[in-house]
């Protein structure tokens, strides 16, 4: 069966929440799930894999969570080229900058993305945003 990673990092549950429901697309598509946190993730978890997904919220101002997120992105950098990758996560008061960022830091290093503008949700997700991450879910499951 094919197997899908998710590593996220979430720091008051709400990017997790989101990992959990592109688990559920995943197995909706016959697919297996794994839901890492990104503290027990390394770059040896995307080598061979042709499709996964990254969640983190925005942290910071406007970036990626710190201490386990940004050096895990910087370690795996090198090695997306080609991968199809879901990149997701929640924010608060801001536009979403940190994810338009992220996108073009993976895009510009040759990762082809599930969804162009990643998906993210205020918060908590809502129905609309678990939906979209379900529908992700699938399409990794799809491409895995
Ligand atoms: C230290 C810190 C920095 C944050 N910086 C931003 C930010 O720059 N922009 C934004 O929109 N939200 C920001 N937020 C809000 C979080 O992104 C938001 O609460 C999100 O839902 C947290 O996701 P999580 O539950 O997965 O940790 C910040 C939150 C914290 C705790």
């Amino acid at each position: 069966m094919a197997e899908v990673k998710i590593i996220y990092w979430s720091g008051t549950g709400n990017t997790a929440a989101m990992a959990q429901s592109v688990a559920d697309g995943v197995a909706a598509a016959g697919a297996e799930a794994k839901i890492i946190p990104v503290e027990n993730a390394g770059a040896a978890d995307i080598a061979d894999v042709k499709a996964f997904a990254l969640g983190c919220p925005s942290m910071g101002a406007e970036q990626l969570e710190e201490s386990s997120m940004e050096p895990f992105v910087e370690e795996i950098l090198g090695s997306v080229s080609g991968k199809k990758i879901l990149l997701f996560g929640s924010y608060g008061w801001g536009d979403g900058e940190w994810m338009r960022n992220w996108v073009e830091q993976m895009t510009g290093a040759g990762a082809e993305m599930i969804e162009a503008e990643g998906i993210i949700a205020n918060e908590a997700p809502d129905a609309d945003a678990q939906a979209a991450c379900e529908a992700a879910g699938k399409a990794l499951a799809a491409n895995a």
